[in-house]
């Protein structure tokens, strides 16, 4: 058995499919080139054949990413192969993910096929997609809850077909790890040709478990894990690549196999995600959590001091903790600006957005003396989106005094004409968001708004998320400014502008 582990990383995805997590065209591609450093073997870029904008950020992934195989999702059904097909052509490497429901449930009672249906349906799919790569996989979806030997029925079907990945996912979070490992171990011993294909674990964490339902998957024989940086996805999320790629390279003393990733960049991919996308990692969180390696206990301070290894068991460095050094301050120039956000994964397409950029870097090296990574994400975020924008943020005044109304006067350039709104109320951030919403009368609930510092210090950009509800539709929005109330209208306007935005898309759960 093979002693690599594959990481097949689906943030772009599944994890996109979290209520309102979804990413623009240009944010995924910047998300790839973080994984494509962190030498992510496979990235699961989207599903073509959702929308006009999946199929284009699927296949502009494809064309700026060399070193990673890129993956599009196609349920089985040859519309969806050939857009998958026809998304990845520009790939140096492409793979297609088909995919059907296997468990009794989903076949009564989703797909209304018999299972002789299924597998006709699963073959035929294999073989249309081999004729667009050799590199195809299949996924029983619900494997978690499907017969075991209907799963090596399929399976032994799809690998005679062409199949060269199987993917088992437990699609609704419901297997135990012993259960999970144990249906692993048997399909690669109970089905004849399973030598000839690669087993895979795709686990969802509605009981908390991916993380260790993966690991076990990976002790039975799986030799991929499919993952997502923080976790992100549906309802309590997927697999995190940080924990499984950590727990693995840790416990070598356990594990027979262990993953390319370059784990200096965890860090940095978990912290534009959260950014991108708006869903916070909470201070606790394994490895990418603000207190993931910091020892408040008198006791424990000591302990570290004293020998590192009495209490903690990787190295923060390994991860990229401490790695955020003064990247670039007021004097710096238009070139170095540049290159290191190309090391961040950003290309500018144009002399004026890298102007505009640039511009808003140097406004922020103004106030703020010290310029880290991170801020240069944040101010990276809010220049990329500002192009499609309906409505754009021009200014605000907010006056605000103990013991009495908080004035905020708003001015915003909507579709190219400028207007102004006052309101009061008594807090700024209210009142500025009954000034914007006064502007625009739009009807949308806001459901969430925190705010967290990008940075230390007073001088730090704050970065405000806001969720807003709209018609039934989660949309978050981000904004990152030194001034909180600022952030927090940028916020809600990017939130807005998305609301404008947003289109019906094909969810791969929809027959
Ligand atoms: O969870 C799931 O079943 C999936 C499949 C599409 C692989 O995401
Ligand atoms: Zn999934």
């Amino acid at each position: 058995m093979s002693n690599k582990l594959i990481i097949f990383d689906t943030t772009l995805r599944d994890g996109e499919q979290s209520p309102g997590a979804s990413m623009t065209k240009d944010e995924k591609v910047r998300i790839a080139k973080v994984l494509e450093k962190m030498r992510v073997d496979v990235i699961e870029a989207g599903f073509a054949i959702a929308s006009i904008g999946d199929f284009e950020a699927v296949k502009a992934v494809a064309n700026s990413i060399k070193d990673s195989t890129i993956c599009s999702l196609a349920r089985a059904l040859d519309k969806d192969i050939d857009r998958a097909g026809e998304a990845l052509k520009g790939a140096n490497s492409a793979r297609i993910h088909t995919f059907i429901a296997t468990s009794d449930i989903h076949m009564k009672m989703k797909l209304q096929m018999t299972p002789d249906q299924v597998v006709e349906q699963a073959v035929n799919a294999v073989k249309r997609a081999r004729k667009y790569t050799d590199d195809v996989e299949f996924s029983p979806e619900d494997a978690g809850r499907s017969d075991e030997d209907f799963l090596c029925r399929i399976i032994e079907a799809t690998i005679a077909a062409g199949a060269t990945t199987i993917n088992i996912p437990d699609t609704v979070g419901y297997n135990l790890p012993h259960q999970f490992g144990a249906t692993i171990n048997a399909l690669i011993e109970r089905v004849p040709n399973s030598d000839r294909a690669i087993f895979s674990a795709h686990c969802h964490n509605d009981l908390g478990l991916a993380v260790a339902n993966s690991l076990s998957a990976v002790l039975n024989g799986a030799r991929q894990v499919e993952c997502t940086i923080n976790g992100l996805g549906e309802r309590a999320g997927n697999t995190a690549l940080e924990e499984v790629v950590m727990a693995v390279r840790t416990r070598q003393d356990e594990f027979s196999c262990d993953t390319n990733i370059d784990t200096t960049h965890i860090l940095s991919a978990s912290r534009l995600v959260s950014s991108v996308t708006g869903f916070i990692v909470q201070p606790n969180k394994a490895i990418v959590g603000a207190n993931a390696f910091a020892h408040e206990a008198g006791i424990h301070q000591d302990g570290v001091l004293k020998h590192r290894e009495t209490y903690e068991i990787m190295r923060a460095e390994e991860v990229g903790w401490h790695a955020n050094q003064l990247v670039l301050g007021k004097h710096s120039g238009r070139n170095a600006f540049k290159e290191r956000l190309a090391e961040l994964g950003v290309e500018f397409d144009s002399k004026d957005s890298l102007n505009d950029a640039f511009r808003r870097f140097k406004e922020l090296a103004d106030k703020k003396h010290e310029i880290f990574d991170e801020d240069l994400q944040a101010l990276v975020s809010e220049t990329q989106v500002v192009d499609s924008e309906h409505i754009k943020f021009v200014s605000l005044t907010v006056i605000a005094a103990t013991g009495k109304k908080n004035t905020a006067t708003v001015t915003l350039n909507i579709d190219g004409k400028e207007k102004s709104m006052t309101s009061e109320t008594s807090g700024s951030v209210d009142a500025t968001f009954n000034a914007i919403n006064q502007l625009l009368n739009m009807q949308v609930n806001l459901q969430l708004y925190s705010v967290s510092n990008v940075t230390q210090g007073t001088d730090a950009l704050g970065e405000v998320n806001v969720r807003l509800e709209h018609e039934g539709r989660i949309i978050n929005g981000q904004g990152a400014d030194t001034d909180i109330i600022n952030a927090s209208a940028k916020a809600y306007i990017h939130a807005l502008n998305k609301v404008l935005a947003a289109t019906d898309r094909a969810h791969p759960h929809q027959v």
